[in-house]
């Protein structure tokens, strides 16, 4: 995304020309305080949102968002290329993922809209083919024996985990995840990151994931794009995010992100991060930064 701007009222700009490249196969963080913007820039990304179009006329000044070098946005709009993008990018929220009186299974099916006729899926009749292949992907994140529950009927992590499944048949090469571990506990909240970094890693899929907790950037994601006040306040390895680094960046507001919800060690998770992370991370770093994260 290029100079992308996104104002709700005039004259208060929740993103400030925010400009961010992100490589196929890249697994990266988005941080920052509430209401600093993450939840703006992944909606702005996934075509949910409008962006500012240019205050002046030229336009020159329009910025735009591209998918694999096609527009999703450019000049304030949502373009006619988006319908084609959004099935190639997935979008797993905080909750609210599941219909929660479909079954899972159906609810995973769901992916398969965009490459149907409308007329077939509104009726909502899926394949044999398409089941067993909705199926697998719940293999894959772990819940098949769930599949034919109701979405209600599933934990938050396991809601999270259908929401991935859903778009893995919808065969996004891009996940896009905003705050999906806010609502968990520590345990499914690794679950969830595990499956997202597995499928980075086995899939090639890229991931773009928002928390709101630092310790998971450092964990799962060599590179971390921190944001304040709708701005790019840091981008780059998440091997430099001590917490005196963090501090420097949000002041007071670094204690609410690096506030410890998981109590035991985790230093599995730390050595798997070590393993993917591009470039080897200064490890001393690395390890302060994750205990402090976790021991405190
Ligand atoms: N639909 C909206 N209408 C008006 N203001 C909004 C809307 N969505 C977000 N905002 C404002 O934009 C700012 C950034 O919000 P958000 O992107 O949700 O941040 P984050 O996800 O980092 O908490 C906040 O000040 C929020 O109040
Ligand atoms: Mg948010």
């Amino acid at each position: 995304m290029r100079e992308v701007s996104k104002s709700f009222q005039a004259g208060k700009k929740v993103l400030k020309k925010v400009s961010l490249s992100i490589a196929a196969g890249e697994m990266v963080a988005l941080i920052g305080a509430s209401g600093s913007g993450k939840s703006t820039l992944i909606r702005t990304i996934a075509g949910l949102v409008p962006i500012d179009a240019s205050s002046d006329r030229s336009n020159i000044s329009a910025g735009e968002i591209l998918i694999g070098g096609t527009p999703m946005q450019r000049q304030g709009r949502v373009t006619s290329e988006a319908n084609a993008l959004r099935s190639r990018v997935g979008v797993v929220f905080q909750q609210f993922n599941l219909v929660p009186r479909l079954s899972v299974l159906t609810n995973v099916c769901l992916g398969f809209l965009g490459q149907m006729p409308r007329w077939r899926g509104t009726i909502g009749r899926f394949t044999k083919a398409q089941k067993l292949q909705a199926m697998r992907a719940l293999t894959r994140v772990g819940i098949a024996e769930q599949a034919l529950k109701r979405g209600s009927q599933l934990s938050g992590g396991q809601q999270q985990r259908a929401a991935i499944a859903r778009s893995l048949v919808q065969g996004s090469e891009i996940v896009i995840a905003d705050e999906p571990i806010a609502s968990l506990d520590p345990s499914a909240a690794r679950r969830v990151m595990d499956i997202l970094a597995k499928l980075n890693r086995e899939d090639g899929i890229t991931v773009l994931v928002s928390l709101h907790q630092v310790e998971y950037a450092l964990n799962y994601c060599p590179r971390t794009i921190a944001l304040r006040d709708g701005e790019i306040v840091y981008d780059g390895p998440s091997s430099a995010l001590t917490p005196a680094f963090l501090g420097e960046l949000y002041g007071a507001e670094s204690e609410e992100l690096f506030l410890p919800r998981v109590v035991d060690t985790e230093v599995a998770s730390v050595v798997s991060w070590e393993e993917r992370s591009v470039q080897a991370p200064p490890r001393t770093k690395v390890r302060d930064a994750a205990m402090v994260g976790s021991a405190a």
